[in-house]
């Protein structure tokens, strides 16, 4: 199975993706995780990206889709894959149908875990990562509604979206996720 987990920041979507990785036992695979992790280890790619994190704003797609692409040809990643915070751009999408081309693979299910605003910002704000304070994540929700909702049509068009209440308790979203899995 072939997942990608779209929605805000404080969505649920590791949440979720932590408990469908244990479920169907394919790899969770989180961008903002690979980022987080070069950063905490000061690699070349840390560095660059560090500043752009840390402000809210998107990494260019270039170094997405490059990070992406070496990740999803490692050999784990040969039987399925959750995504977690890719793609978060119409580039972006577009980019990942052309290397699924190419290795002649398709994505299953785009999952939207739909929740309001200003539950997106009190769940973020009770966290402590960096790029939780207040301006990062105004500027990561701006995002969320400029960049990420519109690829939401993408896979509507495509009938791959399954649409989620993310906006309950932890155990009915994993739920509600099981059944519309289970129904299609
Ligand atoms: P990323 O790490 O992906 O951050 P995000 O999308 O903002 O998502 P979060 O990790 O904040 O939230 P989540 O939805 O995983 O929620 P969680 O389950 O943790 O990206 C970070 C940055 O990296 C981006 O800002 C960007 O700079 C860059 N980046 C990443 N991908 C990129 C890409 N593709 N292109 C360009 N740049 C990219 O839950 C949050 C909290 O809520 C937790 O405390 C949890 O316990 C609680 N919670 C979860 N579900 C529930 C529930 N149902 N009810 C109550 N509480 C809940």
């Amino acid at each position: 199975m072939r997942l990608i987990m779209v929605g805000g920041p404080g969505a649920g979507k590791g949440t979720q993706a932590q408990r469908l990785n244990k479920a169907l036992a394919i790899p969770w695979i989180s961008s903002g995780d690979l980022l987080h992790r070069a950063i905490d280890a000061n690699t070349p790619l840390g560095q660059r990206v560090a500043p752009v994190v840390a402000a809210g704003e998107l990494v260019e797609d270039a170094t997405m889709i490059e990070l992406m692409r070496d990740r999803l040809q490692q050999p784990d990643a040969r039987q399925g894959w959750l995504l977690d915070g890719y793609p978060r751009t119409a580039f972006q999408a577009e980019e990942l149908d052309f290397l699924l081309d190419e290795i002649q693979q398709k994505v299953d299910w785009a999952i939207w875990l739909d929740v309001p605003k200003d539950i997106l910002i009190e769940r973020s704000l009770h966290r402590s990562r960096s790029d939780d304070n207040p301006d990062a994540l105004q500027r990561r929700i701006e995002l969320l509604y400029e960049r990420t909702i519109p690829i939401l049509d993408y896979y509507d068009y495509r009938q791959r979206l399954l649409k989620i209440d993310g906006y309950q308790p932890p155990d009915a979203v994993a739920a509600d996720i099981r059944a519309a899995l289970a129904g299609q």
